[in-house]
């Protein structure tokens, strides 16, 4: 995999796994037009595995990169080949002496709480300076989708840490093919398998298979659960998105 966010597609592009990469370049291109002309320094806050600082750094913009996950920096360093720096940190632990024009979070706001988020970027992004955000929310405070924010207590958020809309642009349609790729790829493989992967287990003779079978189908019980009724259904059901929940690239500018 070279990129972890959704991409924006295109209106014709058959929904596959090709297409879903150029989709994810498409966003990253997207996004990066919307970054104003006096920005040059940028924190990458939950960078993932650096396709959007790769392509930044390519376009001449200075890049600080932070995640809290080990696995991130392998991938970022590997990726950037040391044009961009990278901290092992979450942003609730992050300092800098220092202020950047620019603080991008592609799909990463979502991980953190608004409040804190906001009160550090406040110090972390200078005085007219920017925040670009493409985010998941829900539409309101629904069961579903729970571990996104609703838009208007973050965008009250933003605007109680001094940070104004400059810019809002709605692109759940362009990311929606996602969703519709996911119910593909979990119902053709992934239920089918583990269906097929418990019977086996199931029908398996002897005591290791039996033991093997007391462990293993609660969780594949627990799998197809989580895909056909939990968190894995919500994420690859399109309608249920689009009634719930909007894909949002937002423009903030810091007026505190
Ligand atoms: C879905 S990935 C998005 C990665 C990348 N920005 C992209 O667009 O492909 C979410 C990222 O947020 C990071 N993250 C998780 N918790 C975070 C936190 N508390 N502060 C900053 N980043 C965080 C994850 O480690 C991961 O890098």
């Amino acid at each position: 995999m070279t990129s972890l966010h959704w991409g924006y597609w295109k209106n014709r592009d058959a929904i596959n796994l090709e297409n879903l990469k150029k989709a994810q370049t498409h966003y990253t291109k997207k996004l990066a037009k919307m970054i104003p002309d006096d920005v040059r320094q940028i924190l990458d806050v939950g960078c993932g595995i650096g396709d959007n600082a790769s392509y930044l750094v390519n376009k001449g913009y200075d890049l600080t990169c932070i995640s809290p996950e080990i696995k991130h920096q392998a991938a970022l360093r590997k990726i950037v080949n040391g044009q961009a720096a990278f901290q092992l940190t979450g942003i609730e632990d992050y300092s800098y002496t220092g202020e950047f024009d620019l603080a991008l979070m592609s799909e990463s706001s979502n991980y953190f709480d608004a409040d804190i988020g906001f009160t550090k970027l406040q110090n972390l992004v200078r005085k007219e300076g920017y925040i670009l955000s493409a985010s998941i929310f829900r539409r309101a405070p629904t069961k579903q989708y729970l571990s996104f924010h609703i838009e208007n207590d973050w965008v009250a958020s933003a605007k109680a840490h001094g940070f104004e809309v400059v810019e809002r642009i709605d692109i759940t349609e362009q990311a929606l093919p996602n969703v519709a790729l996911m119910k593909s790829i979990v119902s053709t493989y992934i239920i089918p398998s583990a269906e097929l992967f418990g019977k086996y287990v199931s029908g398996s003779k002897g005591i290791k298979a039996r033991t093997g079978s007391f462990f293993l189908n609660p969780s594949i019980k627990h799998m197809v659960d989580f895909f056909n009724n939990g968190y894995g259904g919500q994420m690859s059901n399109p309608d249920l998105f689009r009634k719930h929940a909007s894909y949002i690239f937002y423009l903030l500018k810091n007026n505190s």
